[in-house]
């Protein structure tokens, strides 16, 4: 049933008539509903509460008729599961206790036991059953992304102690790369063993790295928690990655996630033969009028169709401040064009 799904057909390169579609950020503030469900609990508390889980990530299904549902949870989740200190502060992001800028540091970092995070099984077995042909997307974030917040100690424009430790200490930076791939891997396992149809690996803050760097300090990573769930299609997405496309498609992604950076078709040249495209409507775009992203949301699925499979998407996650209705009427305009 799930295997006939437009989401997984895309995805493995048997494209079904029209492009799936589901945005990221989909669940959140952008919703009433889910600034009303929120109100009271902290968002960790919130991603750690299967019922909370459960009627979050639906918010959007019911409300938009979604090609996917995507989990609602956070990359930073499963490092709040083995007891690192993180706190999500609104408006910035996550913010870590004691950033790790020293081996000792390391120790924080244990594996991730599926008992770490039971209120994810309980939570995805509940959606999958009300979702019935609706595929949910697990995911996780990727071993660079992670290591960015944990040595900046939270969000950062230029990741400069990031490349300096990388440079610096290339053997603590492996050490650390080589945990979070496990801790990412366990994450994504408990996932799909529960019933996650597709999963997206988020490296978003990647394509602040030259393609050297990528290549050597953090592709084999991102290949070793790919490569932990063989079973299900996998997205592989960051923003500003036109110039590591081909290597984020090495790492063993179905798919690679494209920003709006550049268009879809030379993605698709740029990643080779066969590859499936996920993107790429301009977030900011959302604020323009409707036929402008009407214009928008042609343009993407034409270039789309350069690729061996499209999933259309946003070229980065829903802004906050966005009007809901106007996602509803990229959605029923997709539905149109069968
Ligand atoms: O896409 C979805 O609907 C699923 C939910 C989802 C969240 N975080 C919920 C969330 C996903 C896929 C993530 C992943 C995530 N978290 C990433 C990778 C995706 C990306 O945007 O590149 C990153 C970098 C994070 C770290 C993080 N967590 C940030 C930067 C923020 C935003 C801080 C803010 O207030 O603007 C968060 C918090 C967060 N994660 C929110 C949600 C709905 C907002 C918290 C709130 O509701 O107050």
């Amino acid at each position: 049933m799930l295997a006939d799904s437009l989401l997984v057909r895309a995805a493995t390169g048997h494209p079904g008539p029209r492009p799936p579609v589901w945005f990221m950020r989909q669940a959140g503030r952008s919703l009433p509903e889910y600034r009303a469900i929120r109100a009271g609990n902290s968002m960790l508390e919130a991603c750690r509460t299967p019922e909370l889980i459960t009627e979050i990530t639906l918010q959007p299904v019911r409300r938009h008729g979604v090609d996917a549902a995507v989990l609602f949870s956070d990359i930073v989740v499963p490092l709040v599961a083995i007891g690192v200190g993180v706190e999500i502060v609104g408006g910035v992001g996550p913010v870590i206790d004691k950033p790790i800028r020293t081996r000792s540091d390391l120790d924080v970092l244990r594996d991730l036991e599926p008992d770490d995070v039971a209120f994810l099984p309980e939570a995805i077995h509940a959606l999958t059953t009300e979702l019935g042909d609706t595929p949910l997307i697990g995911f996780a974030g990727a071993p660079f992304t992670l290591a960015s917040y944990l040595i900046e100690g939270g969000p950062s424009r230029d990741y400069a102690r990031t490349k300096a430790l990388m440079h610096s200490d290339p053997r603590l930076w492996f050490e650390l790369l080589d945990r979070l791939s496990t801790i990412a891997a366990a994450f994504l396992r408990v996932q799909v063993e529960a019933g996650a149809s597709v999963v997206q690996l988020f490296d978003s803050w990647a394509g602040a790295l030259s393609a050297a760097d990528y290549e050597t300090y953090v592709l084999p990573h991102s290949q070793a928690v790919l490569s932990a769930v063989p079973e299900v299609p996998r997205i592989h997405f960051g923003v500003g990655t036109g110039e590591l496309l081909p290597l984020m498609r090495q790492a063993g992604a179905d798919v690679v996630g494209v920003d709006w950076r550049i268009p879809l078709d030379e993605a698709a040249r740029r990643l080779g033969p066969g590859a499936v495209v996920q993107g790429n409507l301009d977030p900011a775009l959302l604020l323009a009028d409707w036929p402008v992203i009407e214009g928008e949301v042609h343009r993407v699925i034409a270039e789309g169709r350069a690729a061996a499979g499209h999933i259309f998407n946003l070229g980065h996650g829903v802004p906050p401040d966005t009007d809901p209705d106007v996602l509803t009427r990229i959605v029923d305009l997709i539905k149109t064009l069968t």
